[in-house]
């Protein structure tokens, strides 16, 4: 049954890469849905669009964006672990939710950071887990969201509620000097370019959803 192999494989890397996997097992299909609501979105006058997710893992949101993009729409997924890697392009090749659109999907293996293209996608859904990074490393994520998006462009990432809050109340020293931080740079950041937050309650744990529209500052 592959939503268990997934699940079993998810755990592993958890378990294998903690910071970078962040969660347990894949996302749910209401958090999912969720973050897929721009892309199901009907497209300006059927213009395509260029759509970038960011940590699609073995690809529970994936799934839901390939089933909410347009004919002409095309979808790039950058993801930094291997494993993960691997599984996108074997669902790619024989998932029957993924091959119809397998020639306009193209996975990408590194990190998002590291994508170099400027004002180059209509939409970013995100699942990286910035609550396990430091700010700095935050800071440089949103930034690369906003150059990578076109004027306009929408950015939907996803956070665990309460979990950094909790956290910071339970860790010490250096851990909520870290948390302290996140929060700062993406509460300012949400504070500047928040379109709006959701709360889907119908996941493992229940996950806010942010919906946003960077300003580019002039370089
Ligand atoms: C919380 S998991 C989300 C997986 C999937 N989107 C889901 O919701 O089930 C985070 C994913 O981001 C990937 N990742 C972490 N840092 C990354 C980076 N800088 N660039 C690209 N992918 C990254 C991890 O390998 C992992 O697949």
């Amino acid at each position: 049954m592959p939503g268990l192999h997934h699940q079993r494989l998810f755990f592993r890397e958890f378990r294998r890469n903690f910071r970078t996997t962040g969660a347990i097992l894949p996302s749910g299909r209401a958090l999912a849905l969720e973050l897929a609501r721009y892309v199901r979105q009907p497209p300006f006058h059927g213009t395509p669009r260029k759509i970038l997710e960011a940590g699609p893992g073995t690809g529970a949101v994936t799934r839901q964006l390939i089933a909410a993009l347009a004919p002409a729409d095309a979808l790039v997924l950058v993801e930094f672990n291997a494993a993960f890697v691997d599984v996108l392009n074997g669902r790619l090749a024989g998932d029957p939710h993924f091959t119809s659109a397998a020639g306009r999907v193209r996975v990408l293996h590194g990190k998002v950071e590291d994508v170099a293209e400027v004002g180059a996608y209509d939409l970013i859904v995100s699942g990286l887990p910035l609550n396990n990074f430091g700010r700095h490393d935050v800071a440089r994520i949103l930034a690369t969201f906003g150059r990578l998006l076109r004027p306009g462009g929408v950015v939907s990432f996803f956070e665990y509620a309460a979990v950094r809050r909790a956290k910071t109340l339970l860790s010490r020293d250096h851990e909520r000097r870290r948390l302290h931080g996140v929060d700062r740079v993406l509460s300012r950041w949400l504070g500047e370019h928040r379109l709006r937050s959701e709360l889907v309650m119908a996941n493992l744990p229940p996950a806010w959803v942010h919906h946003a529209r960077p300003v580019r500052s002039r370089d």
